[in-house]
């Protein structure tokens, strides 16, 4: 029996594109730019893109397509002791898409929400929100009930993420073949709308206005790589598991760069559309752009909720944003669930994929059942922070270390020029062995500093305490994981599901 295949090099473009292309395009890039210098941050963006993100990806994709296996057993198959890296890269991803599936769950109450003449957050976008929706709590320390609502949202994107994870690769190909193009057809119509608007034109402004002197502050490179960390979906070993289904011979070069170009493309366009319709609301309301400018769940699930209200046929175009939205993150979502679920698939010889979906899939609905209470977003906000400044930048940091320090990046470089029939130089080696950890370990240094010096968001310590036990729970396991790693273990299994 051999491995499964995507059905074409498109379908699995289309999944890799899926991936990359999620909420942190439209909700994260967009305010980032605005705030960290304008048109000015694009430089460090683009150089983080360059340096650091293409190469990181070109290694995952590589490492998959190369040893036909997911994240773990691509690096077990480096060295036996080493499978502990996919292990800390799958794990992180699954505490994401617990929590990311929660957002996919207020994505649909406001889709089903926007099937109204009169939209339920109009004069209360805010309100609505974290009081209605939510049903959010003083702080986290009073944790409040299961929000039931909310609960039920969240079981139905668990069994529409089942049944498009089931039949693994096949399934979700069909899947991405619409959520992939969806959301970039609905952003255009929001484009076209957003663009004609008084105050649009202000708005873009604000955006990409160029502040060079913004570059001189450190931060601004930190956040620059952070989001192309994010943005990539490297790190969470989804990349590798989704190239472990191509043939050996396609081009890694080609799909690396059709990806992260894309994805790029993206983001910068996603931010036309949001800062058209922000300028389009701070005029009709009289206040700056930015008064109204932000990112995160706030952006999206108010003050766009609000911005959108103000158009004739709001309900409209509430649907087609939170549409798009939803397709933007679903596929995201479910590519961690295919990360995980291949990861286990990779165990036995023939698995049976549906029996693995529908473990992961129950699972992760209960466990992310903490993030549908009443404390939900404060647990949101935290793990969200740790897991995403720790946990995927340590897991992209172990995966340089060690193909640049120990198997070699020739090897891998070699194996890909092999396929596109190109000559990727030297450069790449330097960038695997030496910019890139070092541009990690000075991230992931500067974080620490920040967080024992300022607590992030001002949150009591036992709060902070479940960001870093979300970091150091899959580290341990991965550790544990790589100790215990035997040489026998490697060879393709033979257990049967
Ligand atoms: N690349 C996704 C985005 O930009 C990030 C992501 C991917 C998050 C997969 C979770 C899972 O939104």
């Amino acid at each position: 029996m051999g491995r499964e295949r995507w059905k074409s090099r498109t379908v699995f473009l289309f999944a890799a594109i899926g991936s990359a292309v999620g909420l942190g395009n439209v909700w994260r890039f967009p305010y980032m730019t605005y705030k960290f210098g304008g048109g000015a941050f694009l430089i460090p963006y683009l150089i983080a893109l360059f340096v650091i993100g293409i190469p990181l990806l070109m290694l995952e994709f590589a490492l998959g397509q190369k040893f036909q296996r997911g994240a773990v057993d691509s690096f077990r198959k480096i060295h036996h002791k080493l499978g502990g890296i996919g292990v800390l890269a799958v794990l992180s991803g699954f505490i994401i898409v617990l929590y990311y599936a929660v957002i996919m769950a207020w994505t649909l109450i406001y889709m089903l929400n926007s099937f109204s003449s009169e939209l339920p957050w109009v004069g209360n976008a805010d309100g609505y929100f974290h009081t209605t929706v939510l049903g959010l709590t003083d702080s986290v320390s009073s944790i409040g009930g299961i929000n039931i609502p909310l609960l039920i949202a969240l079981f139905v994107i668990w069994v529409a993420i089942y049944f498009i994870v089931r039949k693994g690769v096949d399934s979700v190909g069909k899947v991405v073949m619409i959520s992939m193009p969806l959301p970039l057809i609905l952003m255009l119509v929001l484009f076209i709308r957003g663009i004609f608007l008084p105050g649009a034109f202000e708005g873009i402004i604000a955006y990409l206005q160029p502040d060079l002197s913004a570059l001189m502050d450190p931060d601004i490179w930190i956040a620059a790589v952070a989001q192309i960390f994010f943005t990539l979906s490297i790190g969470f070993g989804i990349m590798t598991a989704y190239a472990s289904f191509n043939s050996k011979n396609q081009n890694v070069r080609g799909d690396t760069y059709i990806t992260a170009i894309s994805d790029a493309a993206m983001s910068l366009f996603a931010g036309f559309v949001v800062f058209a319709i922000l300028g389009y609301m701070a005029t009709t309301e009289g206040v700056a752009v930015a008064d109204v400018a932000t990112s995160g769940p706030g952006l999206a699930f108010v003050v766009f909720p609000e911005a959108l209200s103000l158009l004739p046929s709001a309900w409209f175009f509430s649907l087609l944003f939170f549409l798009a939205l939803f397709a933007l993150g679903i596929d995201s979502a479910f590519s961690i669930v295919e990360a995980v679920n291949t990861t286990i698939g990779d165990r036995y010889k023939k698995p049976n994929r549906p029996k693995i979906a529908f473990f992961t899939c129950l699972i992760s609905f209960l466990l992310g059942i903490i993030f549908v209470t009443g404390a939900g977003l404060y647990f949101l906000d935290i793990v969200d922070y740790f897991i995403n400044n720790y946990g995927l930048v340590t897991a992209g940091l172990l995966e340089a270390v060690v193909i640049g320090w120990y198997f070699g990046p020739k090897k891998i470089r070699l194996f890909v020029n092999k396929q596109c029939g190109c000559n990727i130089r030297g450069w790449w080696d330097y960038a695997i062995k030496y910019v890139i950890p070092i541009a990690l370990i000075i991230l992931l240094g500067y974080q620490f500093y920040t967080d024992i010096t300022t607590p992030y968001g001002g949150y009591p310590q036992w709060a902070l305490a479940i960001g870093w036990v979300s970091f150091l729970i899959p580290l341990i396991i991965a550790i544990v994981f790589s100790l215990k790693g035997k040489r026998e273990d490697v060879v393709q299994s033979k257990k049967r599901l």
